[in-house]
């Protein structure tokens, strides 16, 4: 089956933090864990390129906007090249492919009649590049994300009426309870369709932002940037010319944080269903990663962990498997260096140890050979089985922040089980006595398994781990598949591994 899944497309005024590290890993998650199913996955993630925000960045630096732009989308491209993301395509909006779509949709709905002129007076947030209601706004007056007292602003402009499609959006998430996930969003995008909708301004006069594409019908506008961003989640699928369009829309997938829920879950949906296209898949929402002082970590205040330090400290995959872990589904998650080195700390005793211990045991009493010819007990075939089964079970599941988590609680929770089945059988005091060999061999016989199960089941989560614990256990030419058997680990010899996790001091 082909799927589709999306990051957000990221503004280029700044450099990439952890919260657009973890939305792209987290896409970058699903991708393998849709592979491992056999499925064919088309994931896409790029930089957001126009508007005001990035214009008075550029300004601020002095540089040629191209220049501007190609170095600050690089910083994206190569923090998620480093972090191993294999996304399919990376949209820069500042590219022609994409600036044609936008072109022709504005082209179409203006023909229609969908886009008309007026003049409007508004308090406009810089910070999220959107005209904002009183009723938006802090008690002091204030952009609640950016803590910023929007301007006032008074513009002739295009508009595109959102009013008109109030009620079947609202039926439609009425009707598709896991349209928007997890559910507390969908609540959150009904209320906000409790009131009429403002028609959405969907240009900016050339004289303010001249960062943008140009309306097709009026050169002295350029088109306001989200409604040229969202449409990069169809630029990018090739919408007008790929036969493959409706296949990969079918099952598409936008993953994004709760501060772009209005674009993603009101204008865009309506923006599509004005273009004759239905709604995305499924929007997985997320909420924030909360730095220092204990808000959301943005860059326009400051208190952002730097995904390259913490790579810098201890490596991409342990980052990974963190930040999967510990985003709590619908709430905000603490992060700071010293939670990450935490949760470091926790994947070392529970997976690098035992790999290591467990691997050197049969390399020292074995010769390294892996008894694979031993037939288990029921209590060592209890715990293969029910470790498979809790893989099997979560890999039924689809894509959804629920199931990224319980993925990397299931992996913990094999670790923890194993690890007390390793101790209870205390395999070190089995090997001293000749008549316990067979009991020995039983026992690292089924941690290996195990281990060869979990390395199956965290892929998509730390792949360099899985291969490297496959390859420990001469198993590394193993297909990876969402097939978790018990006892197929075959004949081989161990091979003693450099630790997975090195003390970090
Ligand atoms: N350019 C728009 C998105 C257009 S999509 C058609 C934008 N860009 S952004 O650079 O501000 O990125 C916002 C997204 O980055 C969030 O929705 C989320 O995916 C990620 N995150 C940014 N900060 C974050 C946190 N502090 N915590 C979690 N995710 C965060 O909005």
């Amino acid at each position: 089956m082909k799927k589709y899944i999306t990051t957000p497309i990221y503004y280029t005024n700044g450099a990439p933090h952890i919260g657009h590290a973890y939305t792209t890993i987290l896409a970058d998650v699903f991708k393998k864990f849709e592979q491992m199913k056999g499925n064919d996955v088309f994931f896409s993630t790029g930089t957001d390129e126009h508007g005001q925000k990035n214009q008075h960045t550029c300004e601020a630096a002095g540089l040629p906007i191209d220049v501007f732009l190609e170095k600050q989308s690089g910083l994206f491209q190569a923090v998620f090249d480093r972090m191993g993301i294999d996304y399919d395509y990376f949209v820069r909006t500042s590219g022609e492919p994409h600036k044609e779509v936008v072109r022709s949709i504005l082209t179409d709905l203006y023909d229609r009649g969908m886009i008309i002129k007026k003049s409007y007076e508004g308090l406009y947030c810089e910070g999220c590049e959107q005209f904002k209601k009183e009723s938006d706004l802090d008690e002091n007056g204030l952009c609640p994300d950016h803590k910023k007292a929007p301007k006032l602003i008074l513009e002739e402009n295009y508009f595109f009426r959102l009013e008109p499609y109030r009620e079947w959006l609202r039926e439609y998430i009425q009707l598709h309870p896991d349209w928007i996930k997890p559910q507390n969003y969908a609540k959150e995008v009904l209320k906000m369709l409790e009131e009429p909708l403002d028609d959405l301004c969907i240009s900016r006069p050339k004289s303010r932002v001249w960062l943008g594409i140009e309306l097709p019908f009026d050169k002295d506008f350029v088109t306001y940037i989200w409604f040229d961003a969202l449409i990069n989640y169809i630029s990018t699928l090739k919408f007008g010319s790929n036969p493959d369009f409706n296949s990969y829309w079918a099952n598409s997938y936008h993953l994004l944080a709760k501060d772009i829920l209005k674009p993603h879950c009101i204008y865009w949906p309506i923006m599509l269903k004005a273009i004759g296209i239905e709604p995305v898949g499924k929007c997985i929402v997320h909420g924030y990663w909360i730095g220092e002082g204990g808000v959301k970590m943005s860059k326009s205040l400051g208190n952002v962990v730097d995904p390259n330090e913490v790579i810098d400290m201890m490596g991409v995959e342990p980052l990974r498997f963190y930040l999967i872990n510990a985003m709590s589904i619908s709430s905000d998650s603490p992060i700071s260096i010293s939670l990450l080195k935490q949760g470091y700390k926790q994947l070392a005793n529970a997976l690098g140890n035992l790999q290591m211990r467990v691997i050197k045991m049969v390399d020292k009493n074995l010769q390294g050979e892996i008894p694979s010819d031993v037939s288990l007990l029921a209590e060592d075939m209890e715990v293969l089985e029910s470790v498979s089964k809790s893989f099997a079970d979560v890999y039924k599941k689809d894509i959804d922040l629920e199931t990224a988590i319980e993925l990397s609680d299931c992996i913990m929770q094999a670790c923890n089980k194993l690890n007390m089945y390793f101790a209870n059988n205390e395999p070190w005091g089995l090997v001293k006595d000749e008549t316990k060999m067979e009991r020995f061999k039983q026992v690292v016989y089924t941690t290996l398994d195990a281990l060869r199960l979990i390395a199956t089941a965290i892929y998509p989560l730390m792949p360099n781990v899985a291969h490297s614990i496959l390859k420990s256990l001469s198993a590394d030419n193993e297909k990876l598949t969402a097939e978790f058997n018990p006892k197929a680990l075959g004949v081989g010899k161990v091979i003693v591994p450099d630790p997975l996790f090195p003390y970090l001091g």
